[in-house]
């Protein structure tokens, strides 16, 4: 299958160079050849040679493309682009959390209409398998309720502050140092990451159209070290926790610092890790944790798409448009 990547960043990287380790493997494995013929880039890069392209058209125009991983990241030009690529009849990859929560039911439409796929794993939790689980292994539950921790740089950052009782900016100049956080932090460290993932996840859970003005949203800069002093002594922790539930009149989004005692399955959760616990009414409590950001981590999610498409086994992952009765904002 001849795939082209569209942005060549932390993910177009892990991507690419996973794709370029495992093509052997993937072949001998599965009978499929992956081949990145090309990659959009907004100036020639010396890893890409001839294979960096620097227009969409030269991508979008090429018969003989069949999927586009887009990790570019934001809005626009995604969304036209994705689009696009869709109605050329192209399948779509794509590790866009913003984009999903945002226009995930028009992306889906387009992809029906034009008999293609568009294919999301990637979106939420990074390296970690979670969409797809809770859309088709879990689907003989009512979901009652998703928690999880969905933003590995405020996890690294209480973790720090927990462990080595760093305050705050000392913390987050670590995460920045080890990469773990980027320059300009805020939505990581304002819970607004958290909540696109929350978003999406709730979506799929009850097949609504969940928004961003439906989570109430709160970060961790208010964690004070004496709080989570305080917590270790009773033996808790503060974890930035997304939560979705769904009440009798209606549905609850969060995220927000919260407490959590020794016993909570996201206890145990540190460092960069994500962890998402679905609380089925036929299997109760199953948690899915892991590397939940990272190149080589998201890789492996948005591969495993490319596959499924090759091997004609993806399953195209869906919420309605309808928008929820949501309560406690
Ligand atoms: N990082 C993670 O661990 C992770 C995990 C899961 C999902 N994701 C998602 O994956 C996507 C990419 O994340 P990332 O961390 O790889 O971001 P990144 O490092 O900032 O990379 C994005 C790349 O896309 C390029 N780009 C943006 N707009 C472009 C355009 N119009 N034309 C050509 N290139 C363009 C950027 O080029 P310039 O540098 O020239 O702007 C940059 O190289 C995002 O949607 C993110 O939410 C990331």
């Amino acid at each position: 299958m001849k795939i082209a990547m569209l942005g060549f960043g932390s993910v177009g990287k892990g991507v690419y160079q996973a794709c370029l380790d495992h093509q052997m493997f993937y072949a001998s494995q599965y009978g499929v050849e992956l081949e990145v013929e090309k990659v959009l880039v907004r100036r020639p890069h010396p890893m890409l040679g001839e294979r960096g392209v620097t227009t969409f058209e030269a991508i979008v125009d090429d018969p003989e493309i069949e999927c586009v991983i887009e990790v570019m990241g934001g809005i626009q030009p995604a969304y036209s682009y994705i689009s696009r690529a869709l109605k050329a009849g192209k399948h779509v990859v794509s590790a866009n959390k913003d984009l999903v929560a945002e226009k995930g039911p028009e992306l889906f439409e387009i992809a029906r209409n034009h008999r293609v796929k568009f294919c999301f794993e990637a979106s939420v939790g990074g390296g970690i398998p979670v969409l797809y689980p809770l859309k088709s292994s879990l689907q003989a539950n009512r979901i009652e309720s998703l928690s999880g921790i969905l933003n590995g740089t405020s996890n690294y950052i209480l973790s720090r502050m927990q462990d080595d009782r760093l305050a705050f900016d000392e913390a987050l100049a670590q995460a920045q140092d080890l990469g773990y956080a980027e320059r300009d932090p805020s939505a990581d460290i304002s819970g607004l990451d958290a909540a696109r993932k929350l978003v999406i996840l709730a979506s799929l859970a009850w097949n609504k159209q969940f928004s961003l003005h439906h989570v109430r949203c709160q970060g961790i800069e208010t964690v004070r070290l004496d709080d989570l002093a305080e917590a270790k002594q009773q033996g808790e922790t503060i974890k930035l926790v997304a939560e979705a539930m769904q009440a009798s009149d209606g549905y609850r989004l969060s995220v927000g610092p919260k407490r959590i005692s020794s016993d909570h399955p996201l206890f145990m959760v540190s460092g960069v890790n994500n962890a998402v616990v679905v609380k089925g009414d036929l299997t109760g409590d199953v948690m899915f944790f892991g590397a939940g950001a990272g190149g080589q981590p998201t890789a492996s999610s948005v591969l495993s798409d490319v596959l499924n498409l090759a091997l004609n086994q993806a399953v195209q992952l869906t919420f309605s448009n309808e928008v929820p009765s949501v309560i406690g904002l």
